[in-house]
């Protein structure tokens, strides 16, 4: 059977979403969509012998928990909220790194994680006492030192953790063996919405120098940016590398992928405000990319309209947010409808590094959140956002 194109089918499905049945604008994430994309994770756990987290920093809906822990192992952090968040909503493991952590911080972190992975060796030397205490006080949490591998297969500086320069690993070249005295596991994160051949060819690349390193530790944390999810990935090649490097140096693997979990589960629903005409046709609608899909102006990347006409039929009208910045453009679109004073209509793909990233600038509204279950069509709207939420930021 030909892999699903989980792109196509979730458009599908968002298809029969009736998108006046949440308040505008609103993120609709479908579960019964986390969870084929958790089980085809818990297929390649399975047959790899890997323990794979939900990199939190993506997504982090609490609500979506019992469909995450179902699948996986647990949660990889970035810090000590959200490893309160992994352990206190999520449970399982909690894997927390950050690329710099405060010592008041530090204690709760290591009571709160099962490992705690370092960005420098600076950084380790330092709370050497503190994970000390923690131990002395009971603490059954593992030590890891994050690597950059020095090896780049990035595509743009920018989301690029191996690219020249960049503050995030130890650089491989200045480790020597004696430094991981005393350390549990190695960690590394290079990739982003990558395949598997740059995880192979870094490995290979680093394999002659961190392999007998890895000889004298417990686990390897492969980091996130792997598209496992998505129907081309070679997911037999991943099984097998993580196999080899069981078998080859007696590790534990984890991955803590992120985005791969939610891929194409969720819409962002928005509404028509206005209408005008400044050499182009604009709309005016009440979602900001600024506010509510920073990646669009960050990244940058053009999101997918639900039910867009195809290329080259044009119509196209350029569709932006309610501030006032003149770049607060979420890009041109070939909107199916008349796209009127009021009518709804939605970008696909929002679960992942957007409701993570929302503000209020210029005051403008958060986002409603609603689960939504495409296999049994129930709808939950789980929270609503207004003024108070606004203020209470502000001091
Ligand atoms: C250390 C670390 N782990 C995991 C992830 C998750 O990556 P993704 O969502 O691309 O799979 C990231 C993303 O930036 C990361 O920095």
């Amino acid at each position: 059977m030909p892999p699903i194109d989980i792109a196509a089918d979730s458009r599908a499905r968002f298809a029969s979403f009736d998108l006046t049945s949440v308040p505008s604008p609103c993120f609709v994430v479908d579960e019964a969509q986390v969870a084929r994309n958790c089980e085809i994770l818990a297929e390649v756990a399975e047959a790899s012998g890997a323990q794979i987290f939900l990199a939190l920093k993506a997504c982090s809906m609490p609500a979506l928990a019992p469909v995450v822990t179902r699948y996986l192992a647990g949660t990889a952090a970035s810090g000590l909220h959200e490893a309160r968040l992994g352990r206190e909503e999520f449970g399982g493991q909690v894997a927390t790194f950050s690329a710099g952590f405060k010592p008041e911080d530090l204690q709760e972190v290591l009571a709160l994680s099962d490992h705690v992975i370092f960005n420098s060796l600076g950084q380790l030397r330092r709370f050497h006492p503190l994970v000390e205490e923690a131990r002395w006080n009971g603490e059954d949490v593992e030590i890891g030192l994050r690597i950059n591998p020095q090896h780049s297969e990035g595509w743009t500086d920018r989301y690029d953790p191996a690219a020249p320069c960049s503050r995030l690993g130890h650089p491989v070249s200045q480790i020597r063996a004696e430094d991981l005295a005393g350390l549990d596991g190695l960690h590394m994160h290079t990739l982003c919405e990558q395949g598997f051949a740059p995880l192979a060819r870094t490995w290979e690349a680093i394999a002659p120098t961190v392999g007998p390193w890895l000889d004298a530790l417990s686990w390897l944390n492969l980091g996130g940016g792997h598209h496992i999810t998505q129907p081309d990935y070679d997911r037999d090649g991943l099984i097998a590398l993580i196999r080899r490097i069981r078998e080859d140096h007696g590790v534990e693997v984890f991955l803590e992928p992120g985005e791969a979990v939610v891929l194409h589960s969720g819409i962002l629903v928005g509404e028509v405000l206005d209408r005008t005409e400044n050499e182009v046709p604009l709309a005016i609608s009440d979602l900001s990319a600024t506010c509510h899909m920073p990646d669009v102006v960050e990244a940058p990347y053009r999101p997918d309209l639900l039910g867009e006409r195809p290329e080259g039929t044009g119509g196209e009208i350029r569709i932006g947010g309610p501030s006032c910045l003149a770049g607060d453009v979420i890009g041109d679109f070939r909107p199916a409808t008349e796209f009127a004073v009021g009518e709804r209509f939605a970008f696909l793909d929002q679960t992942h590094y957007s409701m993570v990233k929302t503000n209020t600038f210029n005051g403008v509204p958060l986002p409603a959140l609603a689960l939504w279950n495409s296999d049994t069509d129930q709808l939950n709207v789980l929270r609503e956002f207004g003024y108070d939420d606004f203020r209470m930021r502000l001091g």
